[in-house]
């Protein structure tokens, strides 16, 4: 059976995000009176702080822009491909959208594979079915078009054509060892940023586990962002999106990982949401939902290399079980989640609150509280579940959601510590 041969540049000497092998985690911790001279202590915490120091900084190559999705065929002629494999869901095709890659493929000379089965939250066989069809086929390059279930598909089908195995032998950060396939990516909704992170979320069917995948070499090649691809999103899903978006902001910026180039993107991307979602969905006026994609984007980009924390960590683990929309977990989560992280960063909290609740409030401390108080107001007024009893019949699987968050890659750069017991706290509070 012909193997993929892939093209990307490989990285995975390079700790990725999750902070268990990077450059922060590497100097152990030395107590006093370790035997060392005080010079040598002073070299040590030297370079120690300037370890501290440093970060790094991976997004794909970003072709944005109305009518942006027609560079297609040149990027991925310029990837070398000959025939490629496109991976979407049915919704797409109704809409027109898959028939227009099409059409865009053709006339670039290029032959495709077509490969559709993918649900909300994928599944690990959906994952290997596409991997396989993909080799059959003996595709070169993988386009995905779509939301963050499509996208997420097509990294896992990345992984399996250039690694082999099984999608749960990569679970956690760093265990990609060899290059995937070419991949380029066409998000129609404006909120998982799979297309500009080092993030795939898988379902484990057997465990019933949404499984964080996490490595440099899950960005894709070429992102392109067409915002026009939004106009025919449903409501629900601009809604659902966007707050996604919104977490993905507010937990990268507070992240133990945030440096100054993902808290300004992720400051950036708070702002644009909190303006444009209600204009947005009161008008849907590709003016407001190109802002939208503008702050998807920077938020993708920020938690792609800052990492995010336990409303993901919990939301995962709720997807894993209850097959929620990933995106409306977040109104129910992030008010208690943030609650709990503001002993840890009240000062950014504040900042937050700056951009939340406007110059009203002087004080750091209550614009913290405000900022926490004023999202949920903000949440209420889309129309969705703000509590966790609108979407789970009961609460006999919160122990199990919280000890399995507990697990999730996520919770690693959450500011705050949080054992499986703090976040059964968090569940209840947001029962
Ligand atoms: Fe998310």
């Amino acid at each position: 059976m012909p193997r993929a041969a892939g093209r990307r540049e490989h990285s995975f000497r390079h700790g990725a995000v999750a902070g268990t092998s990077g450059p922060r985690s590497g100097f152990p911790a030395r107590g006093r009176g370790s035997g060392r001279s005080v010079v040598s202590r002073l070299l040590i915490t030297a370079a120690r702080d300037e370890i501290m120091n440093i970060s790094k900084f991976a997004i794909p190559e970003v072709i944005f822009g109305q009518g942006s999705i027609k560079a297609l065929g040149q990027c991925a002629l310029r990837l070398g491909a000959r025939r490629v494999l496109i991976v979407s869901d049915p919704g797409l095709a109704q809409v027109g959208w898959v028939e227009k890659l099409f059409d865009l493929l053709e006339e670039a000379g290029l032959t495709w594979t077509y490969f559709d089965n993918v649900s909300s939250n994928p599944r690990d066989y959906q994952v290997h079915q596409g991997a396989e069809r993909y080799i059959e086929d003996q595709a070169d390059v993988i386009i995905a078009l779509g939301g963050g279930s499509p996208m997420d598909t097509a990294k896992g089908i990345g992984i399996i054509a250039g690694n082999g195995g099984c999608i749960s032998d990569y679970e956690g950060a760093n265990r990609i060892m060899r290059p995937l396939p070419p991949m380029i990516f066409i998000p129609s909704t404006c909120g998982s940023g799979s297309d500009t992170t080092q993030y795939c979320i898988v379902t484990d069917i057997g465990r019933q586990v949404k499984m964080s995948i996490i490595s440099r070499s899950l960005v894709p090649n070429v992102s392109i962002i067409d915002p026009s691809l939004l106009l025919t999103k449903s409501l629900e899903l601009i809604i659902a999106a966007a707050i996604d978006a919104l977490s993905h902001a507010i937990e990268s910026y507070v992240s133990k990982l945030a440096s100054p180039f993902t808290e300004t993107l992720a400051l950036q991307a708070i702002g644009i949401i909190m303006q444009n979602l209600k204009p947005a969905v009161e008008s849907r006026s590709i003016q407001h939902l190109e802002q939208l994609a503008i702050a998807s984007t920077a938020a993708g980009m920020s938690f792609s290399n800052a990492g995010l924390g336990v409303a993901h960590a919990l939301a995962h683990s709720l997807g894993g079980i209850y097959d929620t929309l990933h995106g409306l977990v977040h109104p129910i989560l992030l008010p208690a989640v943030m609650r709990f992280n503001l002993p840890a960063c009240q000062e950014k909290m504040a900042r937050i609150g700056k951009i939340v609740c406007g110059p009203r409030f002087s004080s750091g401390r209550e614009l913290a509280h405000r900022c926490i108080d004023e999202l949920a107001s903000f949440f209420l007024q889309f129309g969705v579940p703000v509590r966790m009893r609108e979407i789970l019949p009961d609460t006999s699987k919160l122990e199990s959601i919280a000890r399995m968050a507990c697990r999730d890659a996520c919770a690693l750069t959450n500011p705050r510590d949080a054992s499986w017991e703090d976040l059964l706290g968090i569940c209840q509070e947001a029962w």
